[in-house]
């Protein structure tokens, strides 16, 4: 299976929303609210417009198949944060989000110009810690209570990898 990454287009934005309120997908982001698909289109412009972020498209075989993002580049320490890990719910378990993110490392480090990379992860998202490991990926510490999320408090790994670590 091929995987690449392309920005994010119009076209993406339906089946975007309904994976981020997919059961599979929705109880592992920090913004607890539903999607609204209609507001999607002004939601894009604005990442467009957003010179911190960039935010890309996983395509498997051609089809759109997941997410990720680069939020809060920072050319001055030159790091960025990982954010938007999504694959398809019917696709997961695939290889998609493992290769996705080594395509966003080598982009990071090769191209953009960055030496560090940061996530945030629920400290129960199992399946996510051990993809990020599996990259390369450290554990830096635990935000206790960091997050709420359905009106309760919720523990955050931070996690980080350093151009050097690869
Ligand atoms: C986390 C997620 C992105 C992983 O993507 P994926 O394409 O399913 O993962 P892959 O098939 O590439 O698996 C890569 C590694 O992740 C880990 N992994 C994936 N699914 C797992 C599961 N259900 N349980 C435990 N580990 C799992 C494994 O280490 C796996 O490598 P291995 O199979 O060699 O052990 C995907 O499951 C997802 O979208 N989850 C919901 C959203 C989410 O949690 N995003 C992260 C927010 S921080």
């Amino acid at each position: 299976m091929k995987v690449s990454l392309r920005p994010l287009a119009e076209g993406d934005l339906g089946r975007l929303a309904a994976w981020r309120n997919d059961p599979r997908v929705h109880p592992f982001f920090f913004f607890d609210g539903r999607i609204d698909p209609e507001r999607q289109g002004a939601w894009l412009d604005s990442v467009r417009r957003d010179e911190t972020r960039r935010f890309f498209a996983v395509e498997a075989d051609g089809d759109f198949a997941g997410t990720l993002s680069l939020d809060r580049i920072d050319r001055r320490h030159r790091s960025a944060e990982l954010g938007n890990v999504l694959v398809d719910p019917d696709r997961q378990g695939a290889g998609i989000g493992r290769r996705a993110v080594e395509l966003l490392l080598a982009l990071a480090f090769e191209s953009a110009g960055l030496d560090r990379v940061e996530l945030r992860v629920f400290t129960d998202n199992a399946a996510a810690i051990r993809l990020y490991e599996a990259c390369g990926f450290r554990r830096e510490g635990v935000e206790r209570g960091a997050v709420v999320r359905d009106d309760r408090r919720r523990d955050v790994l931070r996690m980080a990898i350093l151009k050097g670590d690869r």
